[in-house]
């Protein structure tokens, strides 16, 4: 099939890249010139592992092609997939400006019947102010539009996109729905469904399953703080509730707060729709509130332990992005919690595999940049560990005791066992378990 991808960014990259995988033509189109010249070349401007490796295949074969020309891409495809920003204006509200604008656009070029899908996460009703923009200048016979919402994870996106545990496609157009079912098939040979439905309920379909399980996150980290105070193990209630096939293993690992460039936002949004249709969400605001109390727990942890005395104190931090196996820093708790350190004077030293060049754009020189893990530890009165790199679960002990001037970690992941922790003598603050004392 013939494709368009609109905005090369992470989801529209990714969308491109995977249809080009299963045999599609791509055309992928940005307004970012460098951009496009860097994927041109086969370079990947995000950090997401696989991706590169089908990148090159896929230029190699001709079956991926970047450009600047709206006008020659939509020309080339029969299927338009919009993967623009939605930033969250101020009220929390998703900014359609961007996919308006295209919208308008596509209304002047397109000449013979194409389907417009919405891939970006766009609030309810979106797909029917698309339809009216092209319905000004188009017959309607000449196009449909389609919601179909992505539920990529950062770090495993490839994978998500080629094996998804389902596909929703929001269209009540069967023409639409016969094309997007072709599409997609391959993608569904292991036995996961394509659900069709309304464009209405798929947008919402998209706000709900973040919100959900951003929920989810802040109910364990509630829990957490519970089981910090009553003296139980969250990793083992979070165990014994997961067997529970009403409630699954997934997403129930307390933190420090969910990030990242979806959970903060689309919460967000969904709770502006509720305002705007006149509906009180109260569990949205309190998902979003808990969230932001869970960001400065280690702050607090840390302040409690230096008797809120930081000046000078020097810390050495593992792990920036907002999850590993990416450099996404958006809505990262490492970034609240470096400045929340700067500002209480405290000397701050980071590493993280990929993520400290977007992390010195933000701090500049007010931090240590490491080259590894270890050289930060040299001195440092302790360890903070804000991202559960793999790199970090199973450490050199030997080494990081020989080189912190105290024993001290705190650990906003739950990364090692207490018994480890207590074995070797640690001071050890995780997220709902006891605090190990150890020998200083
Ligand atoms: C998310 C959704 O999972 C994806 O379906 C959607 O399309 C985009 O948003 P992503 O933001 O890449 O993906 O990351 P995800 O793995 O979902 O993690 C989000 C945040 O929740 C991270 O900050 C992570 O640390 C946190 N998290 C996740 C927890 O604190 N506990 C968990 O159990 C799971």
């Amino acid at each position: 099939m013939k494709i368009a991808v609109v905005g090369t960014g992470y989801v529209g990259l990714v969308t491109g890249t995977c249809f080009a995988e299963t045999g599609n033509i791509v055309h992928c189109v940005d307004v970012d010139e460098k951009k496009i010249a860097l994927l041109k070349k086969g370079k990947s401007p995000i950090y997401e592992p696989g991706l590169e490796v089908l990148l090159h295949r896929n230029l190699r074969e001709k079956r991926i092609v970047f450009t600047t020309d709206l006008k020659l891409a939509v020309d080339k495809s029969d299927i338009i997939f919009l993967a623009l920003p939605t930033p969250p204006g101020e009220d929390g509200s998703a900014d359609l400006k961007y996919i308006l604008e295209v919208a308008q656009k596509l209304a002047t070029i397109i000449t013979k019947y194409k389907i417009i899908v919405n891939k970006s996460t766009v609030p309810v009703g979106t797909a029917d102010k698309v339809t009216a923009i092209l319905a000004e200048k188009l017959p309607r016979e000449l196009f449909d539009v389609v919601s179909n919402p992505e539920f990529l994870r950062e770090g495993i996106a490839v994978d998500d996109f080629l094996k998804p545990d389902r596909v929703v496609i929001g269209t009540t157009s069967e023409r639409a729905k016969t094309i997007m079912h072709e599409l997609y098939q391959p993608f569904v040979r292991q036995g996961n469904p394509i659900y069709f439905m309304d464009e209405r309920s798929a947008e919402m379909t998209k706000y709900v399953a973040n919100s959900y399980l951003a929920m989810r996150i802040s109910f364990m980290n509630e829990v957490a703080n519970l089981c910090e105070r009553t003296g139980a193990n969250v990793d083992l209630v979070r165990i014994g509730i997961g067997s529970d096939s009403r409630i699954g293993k997934r997403f129930l690992f307390p933190g420090i707060g969910y990030g990242g460039s979806c959970f903060p936002k689309d919460v967000k949004a969904l709770h502006y729709t509720a305002k705007a249709n006149k509906y009180n969400f109260k569990l949205l605001d309190t998902v979003m509130q808990v969230n932001a109390q869970q960001k400065k727990i280690l702050f607090q942890k840390i302040k409690k332990y230096y008797k809120n005395d930081l000046k000078g104190k020097q810390f050495a931090i593992w792990g920036l992005s907002f999850k590993p196996e990416t450099d996404d820093i958006r809505e990262a708790p490492s970034l609240e919690l470096i400045q929340d350190l700067l500002d209480a004077e405290a000397k701050v030293s980071v590493y993280d595999p990929v993520a400290m060049g977007n992390v010195k754009k933000v701090f500049g020189s007010k931090v240590k940049y490491q080259k590894n893990q270890y050289e930060g530890l040299k001195n440092a009165d302790a360890l903070v560990i804000v991202t559960e790199w793999s790199e970090f679960r199973n450490p050199d002990y030997e080494r990081m005791v020989k080189y912190l001037k105290s024993k001290v970690i705190f650990d906003g992941r739950n990364v090692y066992s207490l018994e480890k922790m207590e074995e070797l003598g640690f001071y050890y603050n995780s997220i709902g378990r006891r605090t190990i004392h150890g020998k200083q």
